[in-house]
């Protein structure tokens, strides 16, 4: 496998523009591709406007900046990722969108790549085995938001090759982060040990055993959390939340992965957190 040089992203949502800072700022060139040039040239601006507050702050220089932002390119067009060395998924939570990319993407892009997903909880070797290329296929799961979480949990389907584990931890590392390896199961450390907590945390809620806010506050003050479990499902947002929910309950059946039903009617009606700008708190 080549060394990694160009980084290819694919998504426009929160994690892929987070993913593609990430990858800009530690050097390598990065290609965005989101389906509309719209939502292409929405990641550039706000990349660059989370740059420019950096600069504000002095904690970037400009001319750092004006570097970062040399390095991205966007576009709608996805034949532009066939060069690219390393391409990450970052789409919608949903398998069969994520399946029916992965072959697209194994016809575009370069045999010797390594495509790699952001899933938060699916079978990474499903997609996996969408491909031509199923030894090059691995799950590379950053944290929201990508620049400024620590973890990368690289999670090694049946099927990869020890290559492709060992560049995927390499990139990782020289993005600045701490990578763990984990086993392809859902939710893989982070998410299945973190989502009973959120998804119990609801039912509290939903039982009347304290308000939304006494339970934030509980959880910041009484375990030292930076966010309580409220603010923290507003942000991952809710539709992912029940997206990886329910996949954990559909490996596991463990009750506790078995999503509290406001969760599921606030996403139908389209409260998805953050970024909707309603959520359980309105923003
Ligand atoms: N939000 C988090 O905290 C978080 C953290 C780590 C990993 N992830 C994972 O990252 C991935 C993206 O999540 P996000 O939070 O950025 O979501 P998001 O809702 O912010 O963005 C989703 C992106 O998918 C695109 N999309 C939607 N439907 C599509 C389709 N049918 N075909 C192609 N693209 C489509 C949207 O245009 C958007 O660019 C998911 O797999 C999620 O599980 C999310």
């Amino acid at each position: 496998m080549a060394h990694i040089r160009t980084v290819g992203v694919i998504g426009s949502g929160i994690m892929g523009s987070g993913l593609a800072e990430v990858a800009a700022r530690a050097e390598y060139d990065v290609i965005v591709r989101s389906r509309t040039q719209a939502g292409a040239d929405a990641v550039f601006h706000s990349i660059d406007a989370g740059l420019t507050k950096q600069v504000a702050k002095e904690r970037l220089t400009d001319d750092e900046r004006q570097a970062i932002l040399a390095r991205i390119t966007v576009t709608d067009d996805v034949h532009r990722l066939a060069g690219c060395d390393l391409v990450i998924e970052s789409v919608v939570e949903d398998m069969e969108v994520k399946r029916e990319l992965f072959e697209k993407l194994d016809r575009i892009v370069q045999p010797e790549a390594i495509i790699a997903t952001n899933t938060s909880t699916l079978a990474v070797v499903e997609l996996a085995m969408a491909t031509e290329r199923p030894a090059q296929v691995c799950g590379i799961h950053f944290f929201n938001p990508a620049p400024m979480m620590k973890l990368v949990e690289v999670i090694r389907p049946l099927t990869a090759s020890d290559e492709t584990i060992e560049a995927a931890v390499g990139f990782a590392t020289a993005c600045g982060k701490d990578a763990v390896l984990v086993q392809d199961r859902a939710g893989f450390v982070v998410n299945a040990l973190l989502f009973p907590y959120l998804n119990n945390a609801i039912r509290m809620w939903e039982q009347g055993t304290a308000s939304m806010d006494d339970i934030d506050t509980a959880m910041t003050g009484g375990c030292n959390f930076p966010m309580g479990p409220f603010a923290l499902l507003d942000l991952v947002g809710l539709d992912t939340s029940l997206a990886i929910l329910d996949a954990l309950y559909d490996e596991f059946r463990d009750p506790n992965y078995a999503a509290a039903p406001v969760l599921r009617r606030m996403v139908a009606a389209g409260q998805l957190g953050r970024k909707t700008k309603h959520g359980f708190r309105t923003y």
